[in-house]
Parts: structure tokens; sequence; C-alpha cells
């Protein structure tokens, strides 16, 4: 029986997370599950799972959850970094996974490595942000990372059996996101409406525009990077429809490793839960290649799709540049969600920001978070212009 903390319980992947967890009550039992504001489903949760702990962003929110609670509850409600901190290193947990959208969720995720947890990483932010200094933590402390993003456990599942010195490339797909036939004048008058219709995956809507935007497969290259150990220049894109084949390894003596399945969250999510064994997945059909039919891939184009580029420069110029890069993106896709910005005004706004960035080499996890509020701050003051 694993005993799991879930961070980002109600989110997209959180929800996908207790799902599996929910259809394996003889391997999974939930310790703890931290949430942002959306406490109505959180209380539901906390019902269905009964953990020990449950977190939210702020006192109002804990009291509330509180007062929606039964009286005889077994769960004791925490709030604000430190709650999450506590949900992250709670005693007796095995594992923690990590599923808040953005910035946030770096530092509980530290804090789950300080506390031995083995960690599945759904958010990619961490490592964007601070890959050397999480990686670094987790090799001290022996803590495995077991990455849920769909892509990345392709390449992890790829590389089960292999040398790492016998990798020549990792090739990431990108599914291309709703507009990936549109021109760049086309994109310039896009609404957020359609950016949020993705047409393979149900996600939250930061990852979902940062599809659109194909931010996201450039923060998917900078994590591929960290966590397989692989330069940028040996990790390449390629832009793949119908989200059948997540990802690939290619070795250099040619031989070419996919990994494929249905777009479906919880088949990496459970994989990563389980790992290194794998579930009986029950209900759901099996991928019939048959009526997947004809699997494209295409050349990314990073004219249309600049924010791709960006991040690879991003990565290849370090120190606190991708965390800077990352800050801005959140608060420029914010912007384009309120409909302040268009949607081709995110890379621009981004890329303004970065040539006013002096960057700091070799940072500390406090110059990475600074260097993260700055670039709100910046980006902040381009949207008052
Ligand atoms: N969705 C996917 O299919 C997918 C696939 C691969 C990787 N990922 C990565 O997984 C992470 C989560 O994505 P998602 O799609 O699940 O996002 P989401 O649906 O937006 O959920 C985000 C979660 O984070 C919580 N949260 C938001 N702001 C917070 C804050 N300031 N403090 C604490 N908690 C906060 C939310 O709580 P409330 O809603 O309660 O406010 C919610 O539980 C992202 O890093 C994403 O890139 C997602």
């Amino acid at each position: 029986m694993k005993r799991i903390s879930l961070l980002g319980s109600t989110g997209s992947i959180g929800c996908s997370t207790l799902d599996v967890i929910g259809s394996y009550p003889d391997e999974f039992t939930v310790a703890a599950l931290a949430a942002g504001r959306n406490i109505a489903l959180l209380k539901n949760q906390i019902e269905r799972f009964r953990p020990r702990l449950a977190a939210v962003i702020d006192e109002e929110h804990a009291c509330a959850l509180r007062r929606m609670l039964h009286a005889d509850s077994a769960t004791s409600v925490r709030f604000g970094p430190e709650g999450y901190r506590e949900a992250a290193a709670i005693s007796g947990a095995d594992l923690v996974v990590s599923a808040m959208v953005g910035a946030v969720g770096l530092i509980p995720t530290l804090d789950a490595i300080a506390a031995g947890k083995t960690i599945a990483l759904a958010n990619k932010e961490t490592l964007v942000m601070a890959g050397g200094i999480v990686l670094r933590r987790a090799a001290e402390r022996g803590v495995p990372i077991i990455p849920i993003d769909s892509e990345h456990s392709a390449i992890f599942q790829c590389l089960q059996g292999h040398r790492r010195e016998d990798v020549r490339r990792i090739i990431l797909t990108a599914s291309g996101g709703p507009f990936l036939h549109l021109s760049q004048k086309e994109l310039t008058a896009v609404t957020p409406e359609q950016a949020l219709k993705h047409p393979n995956w149900e996600m939250g809507k930061k990852i979902t525009i940062d599809s659109a935007t194909m931010m996201n497969k450039g923060l998917e290259a900078i994590e591929a990077g960290w966590l397989f150990g692989i330069p940028l220049s040996a990790i390449d894109v390629l832009v793949h429809p119908q989200s059948i084949v997540h990802s690939l390894v290619e070795y250099r003596d040619g031989s070419v490793i996919a990994q494929l399945g249905v777009p479906d969250m919880r088949i990496p999510i459970a994989y990563a839960l389980a790992f290194p064994r794998r579930l009986h997945r029950r209900s759901d059909p099996p991928l019939d290649l048959v009526k997947a039919g004809v699997l494209e891939f295409i050349k990314p184009d990073r004219e249309r799709f600049p924010c791709l580029q960006l991040a690879y420069t991003a990565a290849e110029i370090g120190g606190t540049m991708p965390a800077v890069m990352n800050g801005a993106n959140e608060c420029a896709v914010e912007a384009f969600i309120d409909a302040k910005i268009g949607f081709n005004d995110i890379c621009r706004l981004i890329q303004e920001v970065l040539d006013r960035h002096s960057v700091q080499k070799e940072p500390t996890i406090d110059a990475i978070l600074a260097a993260d509020r700055w670039a709100r701050e910046e980006l902040e003051k381009l949207l008052r212009k």
C-alpha cells in the first residue's frame, strides 16, 4: 500500500490522480490533499479519501472548509505556505504528486524532496525554474523523480533498460494545439475561448494556452533536459496532431524506441504511482491503431509559434533566465485569458521582459524566486503601458 500526498488535488491532474487512486483501493491511500481555492471540490475529495491533512491557499478558505466538513472529520485543515509544506512533508507518505500549476509548485516540491518523499512530477515549472537545484537535492536525499507529463513518462519508459550514453536524441511530440494550421495573421485574432479548446487533451487553463502557443513544448524540452541529463541540442520537437505517440528516444545504433497510448493522463499517472510495477487498466478501451488511422508527423513552425524557440534560448542562457521566462509567461497567459492582450502579444511581451533581464548565473532558490517576482512585475508594467 503506497501512501500519497497530492499537491494540486482539485486540478485536472489532481482529479485524474484521485481517479486512479480510487480505482485501486488496495494499492494506494491518501495521506494529504493540497488545493488552492476550490474548497467545494476539495470537501468532496476529503469525504471520499479521508486524508489526515488538507491544505488550502489562505486562512479564509481554511475557515470556510472547516465549516463545510463534519464536526467529527479526521482531517486537519491547514493553509498558506506552511500548510503546503506540511502536506508535502507529511509523515507516513511514501510519494508526493506535485501537480499545482505554475511557480507555486516549486517550494512544496523542494519540501517533499527534503522530507525524502518519492516525487511524481507533473509541475514542469519546478524544473524549468530550478532544475539544477531540484535534481541536486533529490540526488543528495536519494529521492527518485518520476515524470507524470505524458511525453516525459514516454521517454522515461523508453529509457528503461538502456544506457544513457547510448542515447543520440530525444524527440518530444507535440499535438500542435488548436491553431496548428493558422497563419501568423489569423493568430492575431484568435480568442481565449478558441485557445482553451484543446483538440486532444482536457487540461487546466494555463497549460492549454501554453499548448496553443507551443510554450508548453519549450517548457517540456527544458524539463526533459534536466530529468534525463540530455543537452537541449539533442532534444527535438515533432508535431504529431493525433497525440498517440507520446515521445521517442533515438539510440546511437539507429534504433528509435517510442511509447504509444490513447491520450489519457491516467495512464502516465498510474505508471508514476505504481512504478516500477504496472497496473491493470480495467475499464477503458485499449489503443486501437486501426481506428487511430494515419499518424502524422510535422516539423514545428518556430516562426508562427516563437515561444518554442524562446524557451530554448532562455534555457541556453541559463541562470535566472528560464525562471524569468516562466514568470513572464504565467503573467502573459493570465492577461490573454482575461482578454487584456492578443495571442501574438504573449510571446512579444515575454521577449521584452527577457531583453530587460540581467542574468544571474548559478542562482540560489531565493534568487530564482526574486527573478520570478521581478519578471511578473516587469510584465505588469508592460501591460499598463
Ligand atoms: N493537465 C494535464 O493534462 C497536464 C499534463 C502534463 C503536465 N501538467 C502540469 O501539471 C500541473 C497542473 O496542471 P493542471 O492542468 O492540473 O492545472 P489546473 O487544472 O489548473 O490545476 C491546478 C491546481 O493547482 C492549484 N493551484 C492554483 N494556484 C495555486 C496557488 N496559488 N497555490 C496553491 N495551489 C494552487 C489549483 O487549486 P484550485 O483549483 O483549488 O484553486 C489546482 O488544484 C501544471 O504544471 C501542468 O503544466 C498538466
